[in-house]
């Protein structure tokens, strides 16, 4: 019994040094900024919404109530666990993935919402680029680098990104 408290404890210190070594700290869009990204982003009912990083799934689960898909990926297990807990009435709209960002397939998507760190928007911004779509992207408070802005409301930025 010992052992098995000692290896949760010593599971759950890789998991939290791992999410603060690599991740973006936790910390959740406000209600009104959660509503002006998805108004920037105008997204139609059945279209899906891909958050990366996906924190406690509040701005997934406002998608969801507007009739959007999502597709949420979450570094941190414990709030994936949340998330999955809070959107379970619409577990056939969400996809949840525990996973890094940067090395999983995003999977099918029609606009993208973050809410990060500075120092990943210039490999945000090389990362939607490479993959060659047409899509929306709303930033809370950070900014793409050497890009301007499409739309500015609330300290949300959209960007349009152009298929080439
Ligand atoms: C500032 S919080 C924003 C949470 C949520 N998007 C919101 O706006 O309420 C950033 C989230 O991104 C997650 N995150 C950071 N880097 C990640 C990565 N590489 N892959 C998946 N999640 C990541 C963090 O664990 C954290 O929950």
């Amino acid at each position: 019994m010992l052992e098995g408290a000692l290896l949760t404890a010593v599971g759950l210190t890789l998991v939290f040094a791992f999410v603060i070594l690599f991740g973006a700290p936790y910390l959740p869009t406000l209600s009104k900024q959660a509503h002006t990204a998805l108004e920037l982003l105008d997204l139609k009912n059945g279209q899906v919404l891909l958050e990366l990083g996906a924190g406690d799934g509040s701005v997934a689960l406002l998608a969801l109530r507007r009739g959007l898909k999502v597709t949420a990926i979450e570094l941190n297990p414990l709030l994936c666990v949340v998330i999955w807990l809070r959107t379970w009435r619409y577990r056939r709209e969400i996809t949840i993935k525990c996973a890094n960002f940067w090395t999983t397939d995003w999977g099918r998507y029609d606009g993208i919402y973050v809410f990060l760190l500075d120092k990943f928007m210039k490999r945000l911004d090389k990362k939607i680029i490479q993959t060659r779509q047409t899509i929306p992207l709303a930033s809370y408070t950070f900014t793409i680098p050497g890009k301007k802005a499409d739309d500015n409301r609330d300290g949300v930025y959209l960007y349009r990104y152009k298929a080439k």
